[in-house]
């Protein structure tokens, strides 16, 4: 059973909530916030419950020596109609939310379930992160997909060597999880495995970002900073969407692969560097060398390797073991689900997945939250209607497979849809597309969105 502080001045208030909660709660109500901090100390306590005015200790007090002690512990601030303002400022301070006097014994008891089931998925979440930070933990890319096997293979045995890495896909094909598998299979697996997206670094720094610069090398350079190429030294360097670079940079990357050595920015002492360099691109790369905005002895030169991986669309084999694969992975959210129904089944062979392995995977995720019967069903599964295969736009017999231009529209058309139905919300509409937020603003750049 969860243990609960209650803490307000008003006797008659600590009773009520303390009466409200005994079916499921063990609950202890305190006057004196003095000696409900004294007990938090001692025992402890899933969520403490306190008022804001009180004469000894204001609530707001209390709450900042309770996060204090435990930064994880749930706390309510109990409201009157007078106190809203403060409310919010606790918030503000890390109360999880509040409960309005006089309570409502419902909206109090789904209140503190779903803070103590959020709280909890929030601590797997953060295990699971430092698992999977961890050099140990395991990195699993599920697949039995023929092509797919060949393609682990072949980055198997070029991660035993030092020679440069290209890996091509789609979005949410699991490049950057390729790139971490190469780097546990590498040499180097005991040094860092450094990831720079260069979306997201403006053009301008991304030399003082790699190479670091001398303290004074321009303003606002006042201290000297080392560069992820330094931080990488023995390990793996992973520079994400590559194709995304100005071709300034683009040269000074190819000098130092040229090289074995980078200059600091502001500094004309050459450091050599030992590490092996991954890069990632979506597909558009060879056309952005065509076009002239990616340099042709650069891509030479990252390409030595290239793995290109497939969209999901054309390994399809590989969907029940994904689905097992997240199922398993998600079965802590919902624990009574045990599988998908014949039609959700159907559904999920039935889609083109435009944003690959992460959408199938948002969506198994979706499904186990939304889900209230033990296997997940098509009202569950929320694949976006219009997207389905095509099947029911295109009714010619034998072109079940639409071409590149016709997918390319087809998103486009997605997006604009999603985009519109999210009111334009960037960060809403990338999760609702399965897509990180870098990817949908690429794919808005070229598609003219
Ligand atoms: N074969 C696989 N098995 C299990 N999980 C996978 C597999 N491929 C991808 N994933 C999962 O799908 C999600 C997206 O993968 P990842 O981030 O590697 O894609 P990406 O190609 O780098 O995408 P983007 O271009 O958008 O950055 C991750 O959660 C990853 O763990
Ligand atoms: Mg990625």
């Amino acid at each position: 059973m969860k243990n609960i502080i209650v803490v307000d001045d008003d006797p008659m208030a600590g009773k009520i909530l303390v009466r409200m909660l005994r079916s499921e709660y063990r609950a202890h109500a305190f006057v004196d916030p003095a000696q409900a901090l004294a007990h938090f100390m001692e025992h402890g306590a899933d969520i403490v419950i306190t008022d804001l005015k009180m004469p000894e200790m204001d609530g707001m007090e209390l709450l900042a020596r309770i996060k204090e002690i435990n930064a994880d512990a749930i706390v309510f601030i109990i409201t009157g109609f007078a106190s809203v303002d403060g409310a919010v400022r606790a918030i503000k301070m890390g109360a999880h939310d509040y409960l309005a006097k006089p309570f409502n014994p419902d909206d109090v008891l789904v209140k503190l379930t779903r803070a103590i089931r959020e709280q909890s998925l929030e601590k797997q979440c953060s295990s699971y992160r430092q698992r999977d930070d961890r050099s140990t933990g395991e990195i699993h890319i599920i697949s039995g997909n023929e092509q797919m096997l060949a393609i682990m293979a072949m980055a198997r045995k070029a991660a035993r060597t030092d020679s440069n890495i290209l890996i091509l896909g789609e979005t949410g094909v699991g490049k950057e999880l390729m790139v971490k598998k190469i780097h546990r299979w590498s040499p180097r697996r005991d040094n860092l495995l450094v990831p720079v997206n260069c979306c997201a670094v403006a053009g301008g720094i991304m030399e003082s970002e790699l190479f670091g610069h001398e303290k004074g090398a321009f303003t606002g350079a006042d201290k000297t900073r080392t560069g992820f190429f330094e931080m990488a030294d023995k390990g793996t360097i992973f520079l994400d969407e590559i194709g995304s670079t100005d071709i300034r940079f683009q040269v000074n990357l190819l000098r130092v692969l040229q090289e074995g050595v980078i200059y600091r920015v502001g500094s004309p002492r050459p450091i050599p560097i030992d590490v092996r360099l991954v890069a990632a691109a979506n597909q558009d790369l060879e056309k952005e060398v065509r076009a002239g905005r990616f340099r042709s002895d650069l891509y030479y030169r990252l390409s030595v390797v290239t793995i290109t991986i497939p969209p999901l669309r054309e390994r399809m084999d590989d969907i029940p073991l994904l689905v097992d694969h997240f199922l398993h992975k998600y079965q802590h959210i919902n624990p009574s689900v045990r599988g998908v129904s014949a039609a959700g089944y159907g559904m999920l062979q039935d889609y083109n997945y435009p944003g690959n392995i992460r959408e199938l995977e948002n969506i198994i995720e979706r499904a186990m939250i939304i889900e209230t019967t033990d296997t997940l069903r098509p009202e569950s599964l929320l694949i976006p209607r219009q997207k389905r295969s095509g099947r029911e736009t295109t009714d010619t017999p034998g072109s079940s497979t639409a071409g590149a231009g016709d997918i390319r529209e087809m998103e486009k058309k997605h997006i604009i849809e999603v985009l519109a139905a999210c009111n334009g919300k960037k960060i809403e509409a990338a999760r609702r597309l399965g897509i990180n937020k870098t990817t949908l603003w690429r794919k808005m750049k070229r598609y003219g969105i």
